[in-house]
């Protein structure tokens, strides 16, 4: 095939059929760990399947994993084709490919074995953390690139949110990883302290700003109207949108230390932040909803479209639930509860994950030379599964995450307490029930998924579009 000519489709088809790969391996944890939460059994007694080294495995592998092969598909895709140039730096592309999956397969050996940094979201040693640094300067070589030798004159906005996740990802991960190794699988942050809280959730909470946000805007802003057949209702917003979005959430992460040894000041400047970040973040999805004016009948019969606009429905639900959560006297009630748990899962399923699945469905039949999905009737009923299972999850997790919060604040008229943390723990076995069938759900339309997928590919020839010659 002509290199010069076509768009290198090759790594975005590796990506793209991967993020469905992962998606069920990821899954499939959040599934059993949802399960040993109801029957704490389920851990074997073996140390390798306790909840607390699964749980790790399970937000590595749908986090980085499922997410991220997600985002790498996509970027790889929108950056070539609104900048009509094939992607930069030849195989270094495809060595983000093999690099990426070698740091998901070392995760996979290494969380359940117990060696871990400790660090939430960035568990991984410390050789791990070195191989991830050296993929993600490679991807973001090949993404700047890319926008370096484009043949268009502007920047599409997509890309603009695509950049700043490539760009603060690295940041993030360089500066929170640093530490001090005393053997290959063994090291120590060098920061100490609250100096280390902080510095972690400065990385944990932008990992939700940018990672779970901005790449996936990225997607939103390229996919909505490729698939409504309109464009972006303001370009105008989606430029405020942008530069308000980043410059706040950097400052936002303190509100997952409220009431420790943080000072003061930092927790209110945490809150300060948080409540501001409503107002770009409802700025985007009604700018992504409002692209569907005048296409509102499309919903009826594309399952696709209606992938993309729930997950925004779901975006501006958890966008306003955190703000809230992060208000101090709300979060002395919502701390440490599974309040916490539902919210991140209605970002992170019906957002994120609803979100990479319409843009998944959206980019197959491209890649590979088909008209449309297999069976489009499927990707309707994957839509309903998935939508069930979502408001399963998150609307158990808000019940029992309210009734933990004010079980364990009760007291008696002499000032004990009025349930035992035991008895708190009793009362959320039905709650955790229907969680787990939530996941269940979610997890068979994953399942669909793949089954249409593979439809959809079995026999095709994989296609690597022309780039539009211009004079
Ligand atoms: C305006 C936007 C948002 C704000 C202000 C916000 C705020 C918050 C707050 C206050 C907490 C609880 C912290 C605690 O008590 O420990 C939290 C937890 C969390 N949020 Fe959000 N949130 C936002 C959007 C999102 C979105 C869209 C996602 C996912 C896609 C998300 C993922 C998470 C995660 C993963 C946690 C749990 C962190 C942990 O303790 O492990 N958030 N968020
Ligand atoms: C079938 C789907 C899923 C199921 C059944 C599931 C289940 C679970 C369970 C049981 C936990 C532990 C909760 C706890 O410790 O109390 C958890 C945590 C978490 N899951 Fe999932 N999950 C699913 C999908 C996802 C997806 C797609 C993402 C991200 C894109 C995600 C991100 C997370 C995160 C960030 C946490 C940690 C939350 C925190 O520390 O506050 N999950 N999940």
């Amino acid at each position: 095939m002509d290199t010069q000519t076509t768009y290198n489709y090759k790594v975005v088809r590796q990506f793209a059929v991967m993020t469905v790969v992962w998606g069920i391996v990821g899954m499939l944890v959040g599934v059993i760990i949802a399960a040993q939460l109801v029957w704490p059994q389920l851990n074997f007694d073996t140390p390798w399947f306790t909840y607390s080294r699964l749980r790790p495995l399970h937000t590595n592998a749908v986090i980085f994993a499922f997410g991220g092969s997600a985002l790498f598909a996509t970027s790889y895709y929108v950056v070539q084709r609104t900048c009509q140039t094939r992607l930069f730096g030849g195989k270094l592309a495809g060595f983000t490919f093999w690099g990426w999956t070698l740091v998901i397969l070392l995760a996979a050996i290494t969380l359940p074995l117990g060696m871990t940094s400790g660090k939430e979201y960035a568990e991984l040693e410390w050789p791990i953390d070195i191989l991830i640094a050296v993929v993600w300067i490679s991807y973001a070589i090949v993404f700047f690139g890319t926008i370096v030798k484009r043949k268009t004159p502007h920047i599409y906005v997509a890309n603009w949110f695509y950049g700043a996740f490539i760009i603060t990802i690295a940041i993030l991960h360089i500066i929170n990883s640093a530490a001090i190794p005393v053997s290959l699988f063994k090291s120590y942050s060098i920061y100490s302290g609250t100096i280390d809280a902080m510095v972690q959730w400065w990385y944990g909470h932008n990992a939700v700003g940018f990672f779970l946000t901005a790449g996936f805007l990225g997607i939103m802003y390229y996919f909505i109207p490729k698939q409504a057949g309109r464009p972006v209702f303001s370009y105008r917003l989606s430029v405020v949108h942008f530069w308000s979005l980043i410059s706040i959430y950097m400052w936002a992460g303190p509100h997952h230390l409220h009431y420790t040894a943080l000072p003061d000041w930092a927790q209110s400047v945490g809150v300060a932040f948080s409540l501001l970040l409503l107002a770009p973040s409802w700025g985007g999805m009604i700018n992504g909803i409002m692209t569907l004016s005048g296409a509102w009948h499309k919903l009826r019969t594309d399952p696709i479209l209606k992938f993309l606009i729930v997950s925004l429905s779901f975006y501006g639900m958890s966008t306003f639930e955190g703000p809230m959560m992060s208000i101090k006297t709300v979060n002395a009630l919502s701390h440490y509860t599974d309040w916490t748990i539902g919210h991140v899962h209605s970002g992170a399923l019906g957002w994120v994950a609803m979100v990479s699945i319409g843009a998944i469905y959206a980019l197959i039949p491209q890649l590979f030379g088909r008209k449309e999905m297999y069976s489009i009737k499927l990707i309707d009923t994957h839509f309903w599964v998935a939508t069930i299972g979502v408001v399963l999850y998150i609307v158990s997790m808000w019940i029992a995450g309210v009734m933990q919060g004010l079980m364990w604040r009760a007291v008696n008229a002499d000032g004990t307490l009025t349930y035992s943390f035991v008895e708190s723990l009793e009362r959320m076995y039905p709650y955790y029930a229907v969680r787990l069938l939530g996941g269940l759900l979610f997890f068979s339309g994953m399942l669909f998924m793949a089954y249409n997928v593979w439809k959809t590919i079995k026999g095709s020839e994989p296609v690597d579009a022309k780039i539009p010659q211009t004079a």
